[in-house]
């Protein structure tokens, strides 16, 4: 038995879980966060993709021991407090971009980690940070427009608020 003790979109979480067990597991069994899916189960699709302290990670095949003492966020962690959409998933909703669905929270967990290192990403940048993500319908022009309004959102959404702004 493995015991585990981690953040998860801000909260922490311990529990206890069969040695091995693969992270998407213990986030859809044990702590009920569904929408993270699980396609292939061997790290080839996305499907299943979360952040580990920031950077996107397969959880089908990442032993959940290894995330104790780390944070994790998965798509139900996205939104502000006060259930404001992040940018990417604003941008989503713009640019209508699901079909089925089934593989789009990871699509949009490997968008977020895009966005966090490079603001302003080409073409060329997004279709290698998203070469990982499979998706079967074929969603992938939206996607690559919906990362470009995303980017644009980003600078509203994290721009300062100026003295003036904040005494009016
Ligand atoms: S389900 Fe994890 S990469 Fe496919
Ligand atoms: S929207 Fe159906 S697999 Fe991507």
């Amino acid at each position: 038995m493995a015991e585990l003790s981690f953040t998860l979109n801000g909260q922490a979480q311990s529990l206890t879980v069969d040695s091995g067990t693969p992270l998407l597991w213990v986030l859809r069994e044990h702590l009920a966060m569904t929408g993270t899916k699980f396609g292939c189960g061997m790290g080839l699709c996305g499907a299943c993709t979360v952040h580990l302290d920031g950077n996107p990670i397969r959880s089908c095949s990442y032993p959940a021991e290894f995330v104790s003492g780390r944070h994790i966020t998965t798509i139900e962690g996205l939104a502000a407090k006060d259930d404001t959409l992040h940018p990417v998933q604003q941008a989503w909703l713009e640019m209508n971009v699901p079909q089925c669905g089934y593989c789009q929270s990871g699509q949009i967990m490997s968008a977020v980690a895009l966005l966090a290192t490079n603001q302003s990403p080409n073409d060329a940048d997004i279709d290698a940070a998203m070469s990982g993500n499979i998706c079967r319908c074929g969603t992938y022009p939206r996607i690559r427009k919906a990362i470009h309004r995303a980017a644009e959102l980003s600078v509203q959404y994290y721009q300062p608020v100026t003295n003036a702004e904040a005494e009016s």
